[in-house]
């Protein structure tokens, strides 16, 4: 089990971003689709992106879902959004989708491709229902408009 220290109160100005399996790999796989651009490499634009607004950014990855449920858990009073790329997840996860619909705050669902411009089965997502909103197909840049999308969500600083 994942053990994350938890504060007593939220933080307002901090986010987690969560990504889902083979999320790892982003650089070598399939590069053609997802782009050269390394998983160290987003978070480095997410975490940019999230200081120009006064927020910080928690970054974890998992290939396994247990994982990216109890990292789920440990932001519920900790955290005020979650953006969360849950990579395959996204299509079957339902435990996923519960965790996140316990969750009090802005939810992000971020890919890098365009899955409903793909094979079927991606055209389902188990975490949309549950997602404020999902920013897709936008490469790279999803990650810019994801931290900016929840810097609106949230208001600005010292007024949420
Ligand atoms: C993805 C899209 C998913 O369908 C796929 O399984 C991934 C990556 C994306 O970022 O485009 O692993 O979430």
């Amino acid at each position: 089990m994942t053990t994350v220290t938890t504060g007593s109160a939220i933080d307002e100005r901090r986010v987690l971003l969560l990504h889902g399996p083979n999320l790892n790999l982003l650089g070598e796989r399939e590069p053609e689709v997802y782009g050269t651009a390394t998983l160290a490499d987003h978070v480095h634009t997410a975490e940019q992106t999230a200081a120009a607004f006064g927020i910080a950014v928690e970054a974890y990855q998992s290939n396994h879902e247990g994982d990216l449920v109890d990292r789920i858990h440990a932001a519920r009073g900790r955290c005020a959004a979650i953006v969360i790329n849950p990579g395959a997840f996204t299509h079957y996860a339902w435990s996923i989708h519960d965790a996140l619909a316990a969750f009090d705050g802005p939810i992000v669902e971020l890919h890098l491709s365009n899955p409903n411009a793909r094979e079927p089965w991606r055209h389902t997502s188990v975490v949309a229902p549950v997602a404020s909103g999902t920013i897709c197909g936008f490469g790279a840049a999803g990650y810019e408009l994801a931290l900016a999308a929840v810097a609106r969500l949230l208001g600005p600083t010292g007024e949420t």
